[in-house]
């Protein structure tokens, strides 16, 4: 009887789990993070809904997901063009468009946010989120630097509001940050967990500290490697050169700060400096800066440390 119990339990307890798992996913931003985590979540079987600004942004999400996903598949499917071309379709009829967020988020069993590093356009986005998604919605911000408590304090769900911090290329950064902040249910964390999971990621708990872990470490490294090269210290290829043939890095600081994008580089470290002003390592640079005010943001506006052929 005590064995029939228990196996009931766990099967309504698997059974019911199964019916809350996260299905759905509304992505908002549709820019490199964006569109990867879409991609993933599509080929990993989740129906996918992408939000941005503008069709004509929304369009080039789509095609750098269809480009990443050949990329995928010529690995994946090898010996199977056949295979890989139905892999393709597949995910790309998974995935739709929307500019408008409150729209794209009815049917969601969560969103994650992917828009610009700017703490209050992401907590305006995450007011009017609140009101148009429905009551079991989960609420994640991919950000890289902000605090996760700051952005969900503008919801009514901080108990269903926590951090997914992917890594770039997405399709390719095996790691999957994700943070809890106090209010957090255990019920959400698990889901995210398991979202996490489904996307055949490696998780690692992280709490609501700035940077989490992976940038808490690797944004002060890229700063450092800023100031170095202003205090004319060694080129910038030097540094490159240094950093992956000498610490088996698979991109210099600065090839990584033009893959990452300038901007973000910059919110990130603007963010900080504000906040802890006396730590040294958050100090803002004037070459990025000079860098981002000229519009040279790195590899997706075709100059940033380097110059990259434009695409
Ligand atoms: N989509 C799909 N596949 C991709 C891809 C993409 N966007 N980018 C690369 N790949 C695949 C390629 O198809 C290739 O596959 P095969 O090995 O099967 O051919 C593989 O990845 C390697 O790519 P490449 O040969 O083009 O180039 P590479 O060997 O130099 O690798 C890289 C590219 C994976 C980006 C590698 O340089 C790397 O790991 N760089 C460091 C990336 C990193 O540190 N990311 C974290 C940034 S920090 C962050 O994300 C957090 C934040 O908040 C700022
Ligand atoms: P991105 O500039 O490539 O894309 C941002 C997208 O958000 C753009 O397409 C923009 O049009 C859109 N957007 C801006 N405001 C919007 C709004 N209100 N509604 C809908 N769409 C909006 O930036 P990204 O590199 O994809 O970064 C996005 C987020 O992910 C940031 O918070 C960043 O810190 C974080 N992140 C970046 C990286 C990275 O390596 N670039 C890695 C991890 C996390």
């Amino acid at each position: 009887m005590a064995h029939f119990v228990k196996t009931c339990v766990r099967r309504f307890s698997t059974s019911a789990m199964r019916e809350q798992a996260i299905k759905c996913v509304t992505v908002i931003g549709g820019g490199q993070m964006g569109a990867g985590i879409a991609q993933v979540a599509a080929t990993t079987g989740h129906q996918v809904v992408i939000v941005d600004q503008s069709e004509d942004i929304l369009a080039k999400s789509k095609a750098s997901i269809h480009k990443s996903l050949q990329r995928v598949a010529k690995k994946k499917f090898a010996e199977d063009a056949k295979a890989g071309e139905a892999f393709i379709s597949e995910a790309i009829d998974r995935v739709s468009i929307q500019t408008d967020a409150s729209n794209a988020v009815g049917n969601a069993d969560l969103v994650v946010e992917a828009i610009v590093e700017n703490i209050d356009v992401k907590r305006q986005l995450f007011t009017v989120l609140d009101k148009a998604a429905p009551q079991h919605t989960i609420f994640a911000s991919n950000t890289s630097s902000l605090p996760i408590k700051d952005i969900a304090e503008c919801t009514q769900r901080m108990d269903r509001f926590g951090g997914l911090h992917f890594f770039n290329p997405v399709p390719v950064m095996k790691l999957l940050e994700v943070i809890r902040i106090p209010q957090t249910s255990d019920e959400t964390f698990d889901k995210l967990l398991a979202f996490g999971k489904a996307l055949q990621k490696t998780t690692v708990n992280c709490k609501d500290t700035p940077g989490f872990i992976v940038n808490r470490l690797l944004v002060p490294y890229m700063a450092e490697a800023v100031r170095l090269v202003e205090r004319g210290d060694a080129t910038t290829r030097d540094v490159d050169t240094a950093m992956k043939l000498g610490a088996g890095y698979p991109m210099g600081p600065f090839e990584l700060s033009d893959y990452v994008g300038l901007d973000t580089m910059k919110f990130i470290l603007d963010g900080w400096a504000e906040k802890y002003p006396d730590n040294p390592l958050f100090e803002p640079s004037a070459m990025l800066n000079k860098l981002v005010a000229e519009g040279k943001l790195g590899i997706k506006t075709g100059e940033g440390f380097y110059p990259y052929k434009k695409k």
